[in-house]
């Protein structure tokens, strides 16, 4: 293979995908294929998934060639790449033909190598193809040289017969080429509109999704040949498979249910899951919660998280002056759900509209931040949302490393909190308007609240008749000119359900004392306590049913 792919064993969950980009060689075979867009987040597994799906067109199909082509940033030059190219192609058709996988690895082969293999071979289309093409080389015609070197797959499906399957990575890096005389190509890539449009060469491209959706959609209109295939996170499910599988093959042993926040803060995003687990693999075996947030936080102020956005960062703010307040201005989106719109943000920050398209562009191109039509906001990305908090603690406001990690623990801990409060007797508080029917929005608040705290189905409807009956008896049987509302409290707890109302009014239309209730009256079947009380404004009835253990359902 030209490059290492994962077992199938150990590719997890991206089966529907694979599935329905296999389907393009049957597709291709019928002359109906269209190029795709692969788009996805960094690290959300397009890499991957395409390596996943060469090995597939490689051994279980014979309908067209797979060809698996990574730009590599090594080939600054037009002439470099298109070489390259076409050397790839050229022994990837070969060793798919003769399924001699030898013949993918036998890099660094000069084109007279190739020539020979070429000849060797039979294939003479091959041998025309480079024949044809070092002609062209002697040109220097940057642009021709490098047509020739894309247009081959479709140049090759013309003269065998057989079409061919091109899958480009990093597709974005085409933009980066020199030419001979060292003059900027960076348009050339611009020549691939021309090829992917056959329908017997599909090319299914990937890489960085902003850098690609600008290359297709805004600097040309490629992206409307494309088929859009959108990658999104797996989910948590999948995600705790995934895990699994990655602390199974590093030999390391974590309880599933400690692992369950991070498989939410990592989104479905199997770069930040492998990492994380690869950093595990070095704290030792028995795991705690402790060790597991511990991990995570170093992996956000010093590790490799913190290290792969910052050098993003970098990459895309060189002018030191803007650093500052373009960390500034992430801190203020992080905090923030919705969009922003630019200028309020140049406001905001004292910088000029100039300065700030400048960083919102960068960003965007960088994928940080999102930019909608007229607004903007970060891209979601829990991780980069902490990278970014952590950063703008330790360099604008100067807190050592260890203090922000006590407020990033903090943070933890408080949102641990809320989970832990639903444990303790929570209480209800709602407040109905003394309309008629006020009973049935009691009534139906109740189901709600007593569902949510897992009483069993027998209970609440004992708990409602209960209700009806006590409206019953307390709505006025004339209605005052001062209509007011009901204060309603419910406290379901461990063993008991509570139910407090406080009537705007002091006439209870039938209900004196809770003596005066008649035995055979539902509320007093169902309800183990009644209290009255007088309040300032009216009176308070507080209702209590104990619940016997088995009436808590156990779902
Ligand atoms: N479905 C998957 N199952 C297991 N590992 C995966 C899966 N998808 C991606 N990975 C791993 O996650 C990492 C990031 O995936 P990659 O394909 O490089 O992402 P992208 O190309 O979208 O940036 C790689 O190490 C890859 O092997
Ligand atoms: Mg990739």
């Amino acid at each position: 293979m030209p490059f290492s792919a994962l077992l199938e064993k150990d590719f997890i969950g991206r089966n529907h995908e694979l599935e329905s980009l296999y389907d393009i060689h049957s597709e291709v075979k019928r002359g109906i294929a269209t190029s795709i867009f692969l788009s996805g987040q960094r690290g959300i597994g397009k890499t991957e998934l395409l390596k996943q799906l060469f090995q597939l067109l490689y051994w279980k199909q014979h309908e067209a060639v797979p060809f698996f082509y990574t730009v590599n940033p090594a080939f600054a030059s037009v002439y470099d790449f298109s070489m390259d190219y076409l050397n790839k192609f050229i022994r990837q058709w070969l060793s798919f033909q003769k399924k001699d996988v030898s013949l993918i690895h036998a890099n660094g082969l000069s084109t007279e190598n190739l020539m020979h293999l070429a000849e060797k071979s039979d294939a003479h289309w091959a041998v025309d193809i480079i024949g044809n093409f070092l002609q062209v080389k002697t040109s220097a015609d940057a642009a021709k040289l490098f047509f020739s070197a894309i247009n081959t797959p479709y140049h090759s499906y013309l003269t065998t017969g057989m079409p061919v399957i091109v899958i480009i990575d990093n597709f974005q890096k085409t933009k980066e080429f020199y030419g001979p005389h060292s003059e900027n190509n960076n348009n050339l890539w611009m020549l691939f509109e021309e090829v992917i449009k056959y329908r017997q060469a599909p090319h299914i491209l990937t890489g960085s999704q902003t850098e690609l959706q600008e290359m297709f959609f805004e600097k040309t209109s490629i992206g409307e040949s494309l088929e859009f295939i959108n990658l999104s996170g797996i989910d948590k499910s999948t995600s705790l498979k995934l895990f699994t599988s990655f602390c199974n093959s590093y030999g390391i042993a974590v309880d599933r249910e400690l692992l369950s926040p991070f498989a939410d803060l990592f989104n479905g995003n199997p770069f930040y899951i492998k990492n994380f687990i690869q950093t595990l693999r070095k704290e030792g075996k028995n795991l705690s919660a402790d060790d597991l947030w511990n991990v995570y936080f170093n992996e956000i102020t010093i590790g490799k998280f913190y290290t792969c956005w910052i050098s993003q960062l970098r990459k895309h703010i060189p002018r030191l002056e803007l650093r500052k307040v373009s960390l500034e201005i992430l801190y203020h989106l992080c905090s923030r759900k919705t969009s922003t719109a630019p200028s309020n943000l140049a406001n905001m920050f004292l910088i000029s509209i100039n300065d700030l398209n400048d960083i919102v562009n960068i960003f965007q191109t960088a994928g940080i931040i999102e930019m909608n039509f007229s607004s903007l906001k970060l891209t979601e990305d829990t991780i980069l949302t902490n990278v970014i908090k952590g950063l703008y603690n330790k360099e604008i406001l100067g807190n050592p490393a260890d203090k922000i990690k006590e407020a990033l623990l903090k943070e933890r801990h408080i949102a641990a909190d809320t989970h832990v409060k639903t444990v303790e007797p929570p209480l209800f508080e709602i407040t109905i308007p003394n309309i008629p029917r006020a009973e049935l929005i009691a009534l139906n608040s109740l189901e709600q609240i007593a569902k949510s705290q897992n009483i069993s189905p027998e209970t609440i409807g004992q708990l409602q008749v209960a209700l009806v009956d006590l409206f019953t008896n307390i709505m006025p049987q004339e209605k005052s000119s001062d209509d007011g509302n009901f204060y309603l409290k419910f406290k379901p707890d461990k063993d008991k359900f509570t139910i407090e109302i406080k009537t705007p009014y002091k006439e209870l239309a039938s209900l004196s004392s809770p003596d005066a209730i008649p035995e055979n009256q539902l509320i007093k079947r169902y309800i183990d306590d009644i209290k009255l009380e007088e309040t300032k404004s009216g009176i308070k009835i507080i209702l209590t049913k104990e619940l016997k253990k088995d009436t808590v359902s156990s779902t």
